[in-house]
């Protein structure tokens, strides 16, 4: 993929953790490289604690990494990456609360980020910018909406709410943190065809986090699966859906809910008991103590990503080769 407009290298970060006696590093993400395409939803799958939202937070500018590049529109991101640029690459978090000024009114702080996007634009022209996001993401009418406070808003119009503001900045990639976790079943659809509509209508791409593989089947092009901070496997959703190859994959798969069922359930893939806390990790796969087909050689060296096809990896050594 040589068109990507986000690729990550080796991206790893690594916490301090523990006290002075019991003082350890934590690896909360190690040598994650994957990219995304211009106009494509990427689905980033993994349990709880499997270091999805540091990956987030590291591609966002929030932690720097502790090692690895990213490289956003052909640019190398690093610590003096402009305000201007992060724009091009917002976050949307899982509780809307987060990011929203709760005293103010809906229109105050997307007219905010216009008027630092968009220095283009005039009084009169960003009030129109306002009401016409709000109603790229189903909030209509965008002129009334604009004059709310956010407490007057459902939970599920707060989200599409934080979709707007992402818009705001013109950006070419949504980093969305488990955007629809907090919300109700029956109004998650609605916010995962929000960023279809994204995708296809503005040319957005959207890195959709999620512990929720029956979401992520519904939504996205492709899919990454990450075990204990590294990526098991990647393919588009049809091959990871359809041939699943890494066993903590298929171990995902089994639990997940009927296909023709998308969303029915609140699966929590957490249920398959949560992955160990990546401390002082030696070598060898960090899923070979749970897994059915562990050899000697997964508890010594860590294997590495292998082509299936064009577009499906996996890491595994019991995986056979094509
Ligand atoms: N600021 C931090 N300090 C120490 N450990 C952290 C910090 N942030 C995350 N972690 C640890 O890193 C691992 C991955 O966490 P996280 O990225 O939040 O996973 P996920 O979003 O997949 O649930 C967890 O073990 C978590 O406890
Ligand atoms: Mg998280």
């Amino acid at each position: 993929m040589t068109d990507a407009i986000l690729q990550v290298k080796d991206l790893s970060r690594y916490f301090r953790v523990g006290g002075f006696r019991s003082a350890g590093t934590l690896h909360a993400t190690d040598e994650v490289s994957f990219e995304v395409a211009p106009s494509e939803i990427v689905a980033l799958v993994g349990e709880s604690g499997s270091g999805k939202s540091t990956i987030a937070r590291v591609l966002a500018g929030l932690y720097p990494p502790t090692s690895g590049q990213i490289i956003f529109e052909g640019q190398l991101q690093g610590r003096r990456t402009s305000r201007k640029v992060r724009g091009r690459m917002p976050m949307v978090f899982q509780d809307p609360f987060g990011s929203i000024n709760p005293v103010l009114r809906v229109g105050h702080s997307l007219l905010r980020s216009l008027k630092l996007h968009r220095p283009d634009l005039d009084k009169a022209a960003r009030r129109a910018e306002a009401v016409s996001l709000l109603e790229r993401v189903g909030l209509l009418p965008g002129g009334e909406v604009l004059r709310r406070y956010p407490h007057e808003l459902s939970g599920g119009q707060r989200q599409r709410l934080g979709f707007a503001q992402a818009l705001a900045s013109r950006p070419s990639l949504i980093l969305a943190d488990e955007p629809v976790s907090m919300l109700d079943v029956s109004i998650r659809i609605g916010l995962l065809n929000v960023m279809r509509g994204l995708r296809d209508n503005e040319h957005v791409s959207v890195l959709y986090i999620t512990h929720d593989l029956a979401s992520a089947r519904y939504v996205a092009d492709r899919m990454i699966v990450l075990y204990a901070g590294r990526i098991v496997e990647e393919g588009t959703t049809q091959e990871v859906i359809g041939f699943p190859s890494h066993p903590y994959t298929r171990l995902l798969m089994a639990t997940a809910p009927d296909p023709r069922l998308p969303l029915a359930s609140d699966t929590d893939v957490a249920d398959l008991g949560e992955p160990p806390k990546v401390i002082n990790p030696g070598p060898g796969c960090r899923f070979a103590p749970r897994c059915p087909l562990a050899m000697d050689q997964c508890l010594v060296s860590t294997p590495t990503m292998v082509h299936l096809s064009p577009t499906q990896r996996v890491a595994c050594y019991a995986v056979e080769q094509p």
